[in-house]
């Protein structure tokens, strides 16, 4: 089985909304390069992007902090508005419509999400916001 690598505690992340961590990955050219992820929850159902726009490949939240729209419902890109379910990543609504999140396989394991079949990378000297790196754990089930 593929290790698992805890993201956060599922009570970290609200009912009806999503949150942004960055991870680190190695990087095509060696070194390691950031991972901006996004983890989304509908109920008990929680579901793993990239946070990378298909518009132009930014950050959803880097404009506003935000990644929900006014009304809480869906997933909004803060640079120009785009709309995507919660829980496919499907962009019903702004200048990609019809494109969608990049998928990442989340696996929830003994109350943690975690992420599953990926290469990641320390991200000791990355300099990132402590606020956005989780605490990554390794388990192997
Ligand atoms: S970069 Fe997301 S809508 Fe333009």
């Amino acid at each position: 089985m593929d290790e698992l690598f805890v993201i956060c505690a599922t009570h970290e992340v609200e009912d009806g909304g999503a949150r942004g961590f960055v991870l680190a990955r190695p990087g095509e050219a060696g070194g390691t390069v950031p991972w901006p992820i996004l983890v989304s929850r509908k109920g008990r159902n929680f579901y793993g992007f990239e946070n990378a726009c298909p518009h132009q490949g930014l950050r959803l939240d880097q404009a506003s902090g935000e990644f929900m729209d006014d009304a809480g419902n869906f997933l909004t890109c803060s640079h120009h508005g785009a709309q995507f379910d919660l829980d496919t990543g499907h962009c019903f609504a702004g200048p990609c419509q019809g494109k969608a999140l990049t998928p990442i396989r989340l696996v929830v394991d003994d109350g943690d999400v975690c992420v599953s079949g990926v290469d990641l990378a320390d991200e000791d000297g990355l300099d990132l916001p402590e606020s956005d790196v989780p605490e990554v754990v390794i388990t192997s089930d």
